[in-house]
């Protein structure tokens, strides 16, 4: 186990912001995961988990020990004619292993296509693009909890998957780390073009062109035209959920705007993309120092430079009062704050 101390975390998370952690230790196995979990308890210090830091903005240095998750495999652990079961290491990287499904026609996963991050941080917050969501092929995932290193199996059930989130961002948050995730594909593929975007793309490709290969190829084209490459812009994708309001609060908004996006829930609620709020509050493309939002997606906050944590997090709050305001809706943040 390799522990580095005062380690920077320039590399390590997507908002490209340099702060520093007191320990630093890369984890390829369960056995060095729990060795780095012993680690903090001996000296006292807070552990964190990350993956590949894509939803993250740390504010400050970080005065505890980075456990980053590098265990890595995929592999097919059941097969019959309809589905397959894949069993990944959480240390994967999850385009890769969305990659390594389409090549092999297993369908499920396709629409996840491009989401930076690990397969370990993908049922945190149940990620989703396109119209499909990681519950929707989960099998089981395994991992330790920190305070006594048992080990546990969690089942879809066990999970409380929801719009961006999960018991591992609620009840669990820091107190429990992924180690495996089991999905479960379909070797007869459904092709979903529904979600708006990825439908106009789809519209003029003749059915029997439109392969998974063919919707990740699409669903990739899309989000490389609407959201910056985190090499180049530091932003950790979208920094608010898209809020849920209900009809009152949707009909009000309707009348004072013509142009309103509204998706109705399933429970007669009304979601309303937070990037057209920003937007409408003006706030699509501004720029305070080096900190911003993208000027394709309001809803993606930026990094052109050298912004601190500190002040992202200003502009994120700036945000927050400018869309309650002018719209009377609290956003809630997406992006794990530290
Ligand atoms: P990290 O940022 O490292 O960690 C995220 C959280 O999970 C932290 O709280 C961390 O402590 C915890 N964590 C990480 N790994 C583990 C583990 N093994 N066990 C326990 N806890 C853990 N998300 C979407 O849902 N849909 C999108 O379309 C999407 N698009 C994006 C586009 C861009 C350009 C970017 C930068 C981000 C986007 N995201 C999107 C957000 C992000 O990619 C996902 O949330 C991803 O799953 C985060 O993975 P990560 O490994 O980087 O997690
Ligand atoms: N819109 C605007 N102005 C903007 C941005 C968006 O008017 O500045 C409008 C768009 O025109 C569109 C609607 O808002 O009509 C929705 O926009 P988009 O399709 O880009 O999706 P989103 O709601 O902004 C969500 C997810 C993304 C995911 C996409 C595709 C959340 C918080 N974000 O974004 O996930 O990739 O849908 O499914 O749910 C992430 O979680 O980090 C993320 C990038």
């Amino acid at each position: 186990m390799n522990i580095i101390e005062n380690k920077s975390l320039l590399k390590y998370n997507t908002f490209n912001v340099d702060v520093n952690s007191e320990y630093f230790i890369e984890c390829n196995s369960k056995e060095e995961i729990k060795g780095a979990i012993k680690l903090a308890d001996e000296k006292i210090l807070p552990p964190l988990i990350l993956g590949g830091g894509s939803n993250i903005l740390f504010t400050k240095d970080f005065e505890g020990v980075v456990i980053k998750n590098s265990i890595k495999g995929i592999e097919v652990i059941e097969e019959t004619d309809e589905h397959v079961l894949i069993k990944c290491g959480a240390g994967e990287i999850w385009d890769n292993l969305v990659e390594f499904c389409v090549e092999k026609n297993f369908g499920g996963i396709e629409n996840l296509s491009l989401i930076p991050g690990t397969v370990g941080a993908a049922p945190i917050q149940n990620i989703g693009a396109y119209g499909a969501e990681l519950k929707d092929v989960f099998y089981s995932l395994t991992g330790v909890f920190l305070s006594n290193l048992q080990e546990k199996v969690f089942y879809e059930k066990d999970c409380k998957f929801g719009y961006r989130c999960s018991i591992f961002k609620d009840e669990l948050k820091n107190k429990f780390v992924i180690t495996e995730v089991v999905l479960k594909l379909t070797k007869n593929p459904l092709i979903n073009t529904d979600y708006s975007s990825l439908a106009k793309a789809a519209f003029d490709i003749p059915s029997e062109e439109l392969t998974i290969k063919k919707v990740s190829e699409l669903v990739k084209q899309i989000r490389r035209s609407k959201l910056p490459d985190t090499k180049e812009i530091g932003n950790a994708g979208s920094f608010f959920k898209n809020p849920i309001v209900d009809k009152n609060h949707a009909e009000k908004i309707k009348l004072e705007f013509t142009d309103s996006i509204q998706y109705e829930t399933e429970d007669g609620q009304f979601k309303i993309p937070a990037g057209w709020l920003i937007e409408k509050c003006g706030l699509k493309g501004m720029r305070v120092g080096d900190s911003g939002t993208y000027d394709k997606q309001a809803l993606v906050l930026v990094n052109h430079g050298k912004a601190s944590g500190q002040e992202i997090y200003k502009l994120a709050e700036f945000i927050r009062k400018q869309v309650s305001f002018n719209f009377n809706i609290n956003l809630e943040a997406e992006v794990n704050i530290i």
